[in-house]
């Protein structure tokens, strides 16, 4: 089976971290006969824009809109690039146009990374943060008026459709369907926001009548939040609105350990266009081009790329690899942030030797 990916590595760490998300792409490819055309991209990073005056080409969307996959880096170069600007005029022009409406992360503590949360080991903590990635409370309808005066007024309305609700939590409940606890838990708050929040736990409860083998209960976000810390081991699939998501999905990773090592895929679940996969870190320009940069982020994200292709033995063999590595721990192998005195290769090159078995 031959799949096209596009390849945009980004800026600072993302050209360095990417090479071995590649890395480990080629060892599972080889090892189960998967058939990877990849096509590199120099756009979308601030080279690109210093240059052309803009992050991407005119014609970005039809050049980018066929590939099975998008296998993205790191976007950002503050010194020289307001954040904004390469934010905006990138990743989230992706996200939107080709409707990447399923925002996934999987919060999972590893063997050898110390968790900021006491006493946990890993096996208290495996579950997924399932993110509403297009509508909610990031709406573009309001605005400000009478500005400058005594009057002035500004709003910003939640947007919430049966369809983007829905689509969200099918998601969410196949995902949780499929995992062993089959456990599915809403993030709402309808105490407080009592029109659109109600709207979301009813839509949840007629979801949950399509999954009767899911097991469902919902929590307002700032117990929820809580309860993140408190109690991981709770959790399998963590659904929620755009905003709550966006809180959880950082807090989730960050319960398991260092950033570097956390995923992340933007799935258009239809496959109309392209998902994009990618590590939950920026281009930590503080270390870039000093090669120390963790590749497990990017590891770990071209695993969900191979899930979401179908590759599920694939996929699993490239998280059963790191998973085996960081468990061996030999600091001569490992990146500084998770201890080690390796660097990005030494790191990226284990872990494919492993993939290969
Ligand atoms: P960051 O994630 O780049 O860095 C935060 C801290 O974590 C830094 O100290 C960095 O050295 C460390 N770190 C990050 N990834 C690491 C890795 N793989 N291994 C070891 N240490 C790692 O976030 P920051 O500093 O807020 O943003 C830097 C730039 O990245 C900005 O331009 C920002 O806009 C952009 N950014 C891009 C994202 C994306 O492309 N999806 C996401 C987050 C930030
Ligand atoms: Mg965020």
């Amino acid at each position: 089976m031959s799949h096209s990916i596009a390849v945009i590595p980004g800026d600072g760490i993302g050209n360095e971290v990417m090479p071995e998300g590649l890395r480990a792409l080629e060892a599972a490819a080889r090892r189960f006969g998967i058939d990877l055309n990849y096509t590199h991209f120099d756009f979308a990073c601030c080279d690109y824009y210093l240059a052309h005056g803009r992050m991407l080409p005119e014609d970005w969307f039809d050049r980018l809109k066929g590939f099975d996959a998008i296998f993205f880096g790191a976007v950002g170069d503050p010194a020289r690039v307001p954040d904004h600007i390469s934010l905006w005029g990138s990743l989230l022009q992706f996200r939107r146009a080709f409707d990447q409406y399923i925002n996934l992360r999987p919060c999972k503590l590893l063997p050898g990374i110390r968790s900021p949360l006491a006493g946990r080991d890993p096996g208290d903590m495996d579950f997924y943060v399932v993110r509403e990635n297009t509508e909610g409370e990031y709406s573009s309808i309001g605005g400000r008026m009478f500005e400058g005066t005594e009057r002035e007024v500004v709003i910003q309305e939640t947007v919430m459709t049966r369809i983007g609700i829905d689509r969200v939590l099918r998601y969410a409940f196949e995902l949780a369907n499929r995992r062993p606890r089959r456990k599915l838990t809403s993030a709402t708050k309808s105490n407080g926001i009592s029109i659109t929040m109600p709207y979301w736990d009813e839509r949840v409860k007629a979801m949950a009548g399509h999954y009767p083998e899911v097991t469902v209960d919902q929590y307002h976000i700032d117990i929820l939040t809580a309860n993140f810390v408190l109690h991981p081991d709770w959790f399998d699939v963590v659904v929620a609105s755009n905003l709550f998501g966006d809180i959880l999905s950082d807090l989730g990773p960050a319960c398991a350990g260092t950033i570097g090592v956390a995923p992340s895929a933007n799935i258009n679940p239809d496959g109309t266009y392209p998902s994009l996969f990618e590590p939950v870190h920026g281009s930590a320009p503080d270390i870039a081009g000093r090669g120390i940069a963790n590749p497990i982020g990017q590891i770990w994200s071209a695993a969900m790329m191979l899930e979401h292709l179908g590759h599920q033995a694939a996929a699993q063999a490239i998280v059963t690899a790191f998973e085996a590595v960081l468990t061996e721990g030999d600091p001569r192998v490992l990146t500084p942030d998770i201890g080690g005195q390796g660097n990005t290769r030494t790191l990226g090159e284990a872990i494919a030797a492993r993939i290969e078995g």
